[in-house]
């Protein structure tokens, strides 16, 4: 009997886990012979419980971000937590530890470092304040430090168990399954800027966008937020269908604005009189 986890066996910001018990319903209509490809797989959560639900699908997991290495490394990470949590013994729960506790860890965790493996996203969730995660060792050590490491080891046991693994660009995993008989897609792409910063990618609402155009004629289940507005954009895109792209000819002007010392954005002014030529190329 395969074990079954209802959230990610290590943090992955971003799984869907809220949905977990409302996805396997939806399962519920779909047959044993279909053929499941989760196009952003992130942490394999969607792919484990699909497999769970229906063991004899064909269930692919687009791991991207190579989930897999942190998964293969959880017996050293669980080691290393060991080891912190012991530095950190003396410290009061939830508070702040002191620069020369802090200095101990950087030392121990700069010694993992080279054997060529640390699993950043982990240790933040026990070292840093909740929600804040880094992916290297510099960015590490500008951080301040909480007294929280996790108390017990992580376990992946049988969580990729079954599952077919890809790790390309979703639109050349898409291409490759798209004329199978029996395919569904599960797309949970990245949300716009605020979380693809952790992924260590970048992703602009070209992107995002780009996902819809695969959507026609497929069976699919997609996830979205109302931070992304995107269902309100396609009610009105089918509302104002004719609309067109207004800034078609239109010349543009970018200032850079500083919102503080460590965050900008961009000011454009766009303007256009018809029948007038173009100024810029
Ligand atoms: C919202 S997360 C998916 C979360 C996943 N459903 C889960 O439960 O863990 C989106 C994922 O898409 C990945 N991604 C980003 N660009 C991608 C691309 N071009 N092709 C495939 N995956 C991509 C991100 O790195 C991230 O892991």
């Amino acid at each position: 009997m395969q074990k079954q986890y209802s959230q990610a066996p290590l943090p992955f910001m971003g799984q869907k886990r809220m949905f977990a018990k409302e996805f396997r319903q939806i399962l519920k209509q779909f047959s044993e012979a279909t053929v499941f490809v989760d196009l952003f797989g992130g942490s394999g959560l969607l792919s484990h419980i699909t497999k769970c639900e229906k063991p004899n699908a064909t269930v692919v997991y687009n791991d991207y971000d190579n989930y897999r290495k942190r998964l293969e490394n959880i017996p050293k990470t669980n080691a290393l937590l060991t080891d912190l949590r012991a530095i950190t013994v003396m410290c009061p729960h939830g508070k702040i530890i002191p620069e020369d506790v802090k200095e101990t860890l950087l030392n121990r965790i700069a010694r993992e470092e080279q054997t060529g493996f640390v699993d950043y996203i982990t240790l933040s969730t026990s070292l840093l304040f909740s929600m804040k995660y880094v992916l290297t060792f510099e960015s590490l050590c500008k951080e301040t430090f909480y007294s929280h490491v996790k108390m017990t080891d992580y376990n992946a046991d049988g969580y990729l168990a079954g599952l077919v693994i890809e790790s390309s660009d979703y639109k050349d995993i898409f291409q490759k399954y798209k004329d199978i008989p029996d395919v569904v897609f599960l797309i949970d792409p990245p949300y716009l800027y605020t979380e693809a910063k952790m992924y260590n990618m970048s992703w602009n609402l070209a992107d995002y966008l780009d996902v819809l155009t695969i959507l026609h004629g497929i069976s699919y289940v997609y996830f979205t937020s109302n931070k992304s507005s995107i269902l309100e954009l396609c009610e009105w895109i089918e509302r104002n269908n004719r609309t067109g792209n207004p800034f078609v000819g239109a010349n543009k002007r970018v200032f850079n604005a500083h919102m503080n010392f460590n965050s900008t954005y961009l000011d454009i002014m766009l303007y256009k009189k018809p029948n007038v030529y173009k100024l810029d190329a």
